[in-house]
């Protein structure tokens, strides 16, 4: 248990205080710790929100069961941490209600974290995209966490599990492994399930059940799409294989209408949206799989499926039973490309398209996908079956047998449902005093530094608005 300042004489409510001696009309015990806020996880939103709080003279404890602080933060942007993206706008979040995260975000924006790691002169750089990663290490920014916690003056139970959960007398009662704690307000920023080996739950969901408040269906988002192994297994020898595409979801898009191993453009689908400039989608929805979205990013082969950005971004929007639709030259009309080097060439086809893709890829994919013409001669192809071959190539449509699931996912889709939260403060509109900050709510971010924002200007909002 690391150190922090004393806990005090329980205040908790006239009930609390009138407390004489062994056990309390509503069951307490006498001597548990006493907060006005308690903070369960000290990932991102809950260390920040545990600050912000600390800050403003609230007796903060922040409770954690795992063994070694943030996690999370430590992994993240491959050791770097992708602690922003400068271009956030509540565009780039996904939740049931597009509109719950605009208040949050306004009130606390990537600039507003920026100086705060720069306060703590944290060398920082610009990836791309907006994306902004630690120089040396993503360590920087959990030890700016935490120092910020400390100058807060609030009290750490790490490690300690939360067995029970009960309000009574005005207050929070928390049974733990660290003994009794209670609280007049209580904080769920235990995250979502992703990375369960890193100690990823469900208990904000199940507190939020527990006191009456619905959840958004829980999903793997951010994560590599796998496909039927026996359909797959051609382009798993592609495994390693990187380029940029651009990929959209197909909604209604039915099991009927195409498989992985079909791999060619379903004719009448309506779909074929190209992704914008710089990546941004060319039309897309608040609410994940309702509409088309597209991105164009890194795609990568592997032995199962698909990952990369490209798919890791489009995994959000993805309902199972669905397409995903792959334009493998975004930005090249590959009919026009193919039919004017086809006089005078004595190439074959899969060499000019080697001229776009990896070598491997073309071959592969021409073999699979390329209806007879892997060992065609360019100039001997009719000009109606390249325009056909470049409808494929555009518009290579796969079904996702599912995700790589929890255990391979950046983030969960879905949580705590916004309706039921006040988009200021993050409390509970059926439950006063009982707050959700972070993954844990359903709004979740694009890939490129956009959940650790979330995480921040969630717990700021809740920070800020805890009562004195
Ligand atoms: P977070 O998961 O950070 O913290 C939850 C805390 O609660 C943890 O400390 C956990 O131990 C604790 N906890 C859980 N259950 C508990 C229980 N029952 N009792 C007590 N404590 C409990 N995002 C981004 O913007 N940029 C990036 O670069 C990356 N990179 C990245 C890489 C990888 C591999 C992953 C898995 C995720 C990312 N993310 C990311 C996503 C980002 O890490 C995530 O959205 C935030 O950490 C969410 O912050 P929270 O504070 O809500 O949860």
């Amino acid at each position: 248990m690391k150190p922090g300042r004393a806990p005090s004489v329980s205040d908790c409510g006239p009930a609390a205080q009138r407390e004489a001696g062994g056990k309390a009309k509503d069951g307490r015990r006498r001597g548990q710790s006493s907060f006005d806020v308690a903070v369960i996880g000290a990932g991102a939103a809950g260390m920040m929100t545990a600050a912000v709080a600390g800050r403003r003279g609230l007796r903060v404890v922040l409770i954690d069961h795992a063994d070694k602080l943030a996690e999370k933060i430590r992994i993240s942007g491959g050791g770097r941490c992708n602690f922003t993206n400068i271009g956030t706008t509540p565009a780039q979040f996904i939740s049931r209600n597009p509109h719950f995260c605009r208040s949050a975000l306004a009130g606390y924006g990537p600039r507003d974290f920026l100086d705060l790691v720069e306060r703590h002169g944290i060398r920082w750089h610009e990836k791309h995209r907006g994306q902004l990663f630690c120089d040396e290490s993503s360590e920087r920014i959990i030890d700016m966490l935490r120092a910020e916690c400390d100058d807060a003056s609030v009290s750490w139970r790490m490690p300690c599990s939360v067995q029970a959960v009960e309000q009574a007398g005005g207050c929070f009662q928390l049974l733990t492994s660290s003994g009794g704690i209670e609280a007049r307000r209580l904080v769920l920023a235990t995250g979502g399930m992703a990375i369960p080996q890193l100690g990823a739950t469900d208990f904000a969901l199940r507190i939020a059940r527990q006191f009456g408040l619905r959840i958004v269906e829980p999903r793997p988002a951010l994560v590599p799409l796998i496909f039927d192994s026996g359909q797959w297994a051609p382009f798993a020898e592609l495994s390693g294989v990187a380029l940029e595409v651009g990929v959209s979801n197909v909604p209604g898009s039915g099991a009927a209408q195409v498989t992985a191993g079909e791999q060619g453009a379903v004719k009448g689908s309506g779909s074929g949206k190209r992704a914008g400039p710089g990546g941004r989608p060319a039309r897309r929805g608040g609410k994940a799989g309702e509409s088309t979205t597209a991105f164009l990013e890194d795609l990568l082969f592997t032995h199962r499926g698909l990952s990369g950005p490209a798919i890791l971004q489009i995994s959000t929007f993805w309902n199972p039973g669905e397409a995903i639709e792959i334009d493998l030259a975004p930005g090249t009309d590959i009919a026009a490309a193919l039919t004017a080097a086809k006089s005078g060439s004595r190439q074959q086809v899969a060499t000019a398209l080697a001229a776009l893709w990896p070598r491997r890829l073309a071959e592969q994919w021409l073999a699979q996908a390329g209806n007879g013409l892997a060992q065609a001669r360019l100039a001997d192809v009719a000009d109606r079956r390249l325009q056909a071959l470049a409808e494929r190539i555009h518009h290579w449509r796969l079904m996702p047998t599912g995700t790589a699931g929890y255990r391979k996912a950046e983030v969960m889709r879905g949580g705590v449902d916004t309706d039921e939260l006040d988009q200021r403060s993050m409390q509970a509109h059926k439950v006063e005093g009982l707050y959700f900050v972070g993954e844990a709510v359903d709004v979740t971010g694009w890939l490129g530094g956009y959940n650790f924002q979330w995480a921040w200007a969630s717990a700021v909002a809740c920070g800020q608005s805890l009562p004195a």
